[in-house]
């Protein structure tokens, strides 16, 4: 079982902020037998929450990572340094990456080279644009999503995969619960059949998860858990959100 409940804090946060975020969320979680929880601050962050986090179990990561291990690379950090810090994971591919600072499918496959080299876990996120899903491309471009980010890896050997629909991040709208199901059953087959040495571990969904509807996406079957941008910025819903997913999967503490 690996990590199944992400927090993506994004741009958000200080250091008095992740304080009364920890009071929040340990008031308010219940706890689970296993290691499912994860949270990616701002990496500034990474290694003051890294300590923090320890008792309640999250485990801290990056929200990127860059494409080389070191050099003139102003403004970036490595997979080796995120590892360095504390952290046991990275996302890699998010589609505000993808379209604010233009990351090309090579670089993500490279990323997640370097996530697997230095043993982060790491989360590819892939997903449509609304224009995609109007013109009944999902399948589609979902799958080339994966094909391309895969091919190009060559060190790669455990993965979890996040669907974050474009249209649904910050939205508040999601897509239909057993549409989700679907989609996780497509992305399955396609990694299972055309890379069949990678152990895909899960495929989380994401995109305008919260309180009132995680409880019918955590009962669909293939959805595996969540990555939560919005709603984990809230200390005590995203411990709900994780009692709710405990719950369901029958994971909580004995
Ligand atoms: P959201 O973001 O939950 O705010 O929609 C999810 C994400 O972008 O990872």
């Amino acid at each position: 079982m690996g990590l199944r409940l992400l927090a993506n804090w994004k741009l958000n946060g200080s250091q008095d902020f992740y304080q009364t975020w920890f009071q929040e969320f340990n008031q308010n979680y219940h706890g689970s037998r296993y290691d499912i929880l994860g949270l990616a601050p701002p990496s500034i962050f990474l290694n003051a929450i890294a300590k923090y986090s320890i008792n309640p179990g999250i485990a801290v990561g990056a929200q990127n990572i860059d494409w080389l291990s070191f050099g003139e690379r102003t403004g970036e950090i490595s997979s080796e340094m995120v590892k360095d810090v504390g952290g046991l994971f990275a996302i890699i591919g998010h589609s505000e990456r993808r379209t604010h600072f233009g990351e090309t499918n090579a670089e993500i496959s490279a990323k997640l080279d370097l996530a697997s080299q230095a043993s982060l876990d790491p989360i590819l996120c892939i997903g449509e644009s609304a224009e995609d899903r109007a013109s009944h491309k999902t399948k589609s471009i979902l799958e080339q999503q994966v094909v391309r980010a895969l091919d190009g890896c060559s060190s790669l050997n455990t993965l979890t995969i996040a669907y974050e629909p474009v249209w649904a991040i910050g939205s508040g709208i999601t897509p239909e619960p057993q549409e989700i199901n679907s989609i996780h059953e497509m992305i399955k087959d396609v990694v299972q059949s055309r890379f069949s040495s990678i152990d895909l571990q899960a495929v989380l969904y994401g995109g305008s998860v919260n309180l009132k509807n995680s409880q019918l996406i955590f009962r669909e079957k293939e959805i595996d858990g969540a990555l939560v941008g919005g709603a984990s910025l809230c200390g005590e819903d995203f411990a709900e959100i994780a009692n709710i997913f405990n719950g369901l999967k029958g994971l909580e503490k004995l």
